[in-house]
């Protein structure tokens, strides 16, 4: 059986103060609902008081970005190892916030993907295309071509201790869900892409829909058969709609 998740993506946002409030209403909420389905993905400050916060509870947590170098001059980044060392299960990797704000290639999103898999630490690889290449038709060519770099540099098996989140650029934070349908087509066809290589890889494989995720339509997307969760960030600050995404998954 395909592993589920929900994964919250606070973003820059947040506070001790706000960070303590917003766990301690979501903690209490989702105990002895599930294991190993729920996670937070914090800026890396609060990674240390998150892990205090967590570390006896249903909810796992990570980091939103690592540096695709293992040591060194490299002021202001953080390695792998390092986020390791905070307990860290999880790493976005290609937020379509760094590809399109900090210029990350392909090629760069595929390296941090394998730096994470070294350290053990386990990739959500983004994926998803703009308004415009989804209204020129090039939405799968876009897909295809962010897979393929990864793939190609840590092979498809590497899928195997990875997530992927479909996030559609045009969806995130805009309160422009894509449709159960629409969101369906793609996750379809990321696993087919990935089938063509390895079948039961693809059959395995957890992928997320991110993009304006709420309480009120978490049901419906996860409803879906290539659907497995979803990478959530808005909501993911409001105790309630975290809760009842969450909730959403495991009903
Ligand atoms: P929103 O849920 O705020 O649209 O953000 C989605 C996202 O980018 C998660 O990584």
């Amino acid at each position: 059986m395909r592993k589920k998740l929900v994964a919250g993506n606070w973003k820059m946002h947040g506070c001790l103060a706000e960070n303590d409030q917003l766990l301690a209403d979501v903690v209490d909420r989702l105990t002895g609902l599930s294991s190993d389905q729920f996670a937070v993905c914090v800026p890396y400050p609060y990674l240390f008081s998150v892990q205090n916060t967590l570390k006896d509870t249903n909810i796992a947590w990570g980091a939103q970005n690592l540096s695709q170098f293992e040591k060194g001059a490299y002021t202001g980044e953080v390695s792998a190892a390092m986020l390791k060392d905070f307990g860290c299960r999880y790493v976005i990797v290609g937020h379509s916030e760094r590809r399109t704000l900090f210029n990350e290639s392909n090629v760069v999103v595929a390296e941090k993907y394998s730096a994470a898999q070294h350290a053990g630490i386990v990739p959500i690889l983004c994926v998803g295309e703009s308004l415009k290449q989804r209204d020129d038709g090039i939405t799968e060519t876009i897909i295809a071509e962010q897979l393929a770099e990864v793939i190609q540099r840590a092979g498809v098996e590497s899928l195997d201790s990875a997530v992927v989140a479909y996030e559609p650029i045009w969806a995130i934070g805009t309160g422009k869900t894509a449709t159960p349908q629409q969101a369906e087509d793609v996750h379809a066809f990321i696993r087919k892409e990935i089938a063509k290589q390895n079948s039961s890889v693809a059959d395995n494989l957890t992928i997320l829909y991110g993009g304006s995720v709420k309480a009120s339509n978490a049901l419906e997307l996860f409803a879906m058969p290539d659907i497995d969760g979803g990478l959530i960030g808005g909501a993911s600050l409001v105790a309630d709609e975290f809760v009842a995404i969450c909730r959403a998954l495991v009903h």
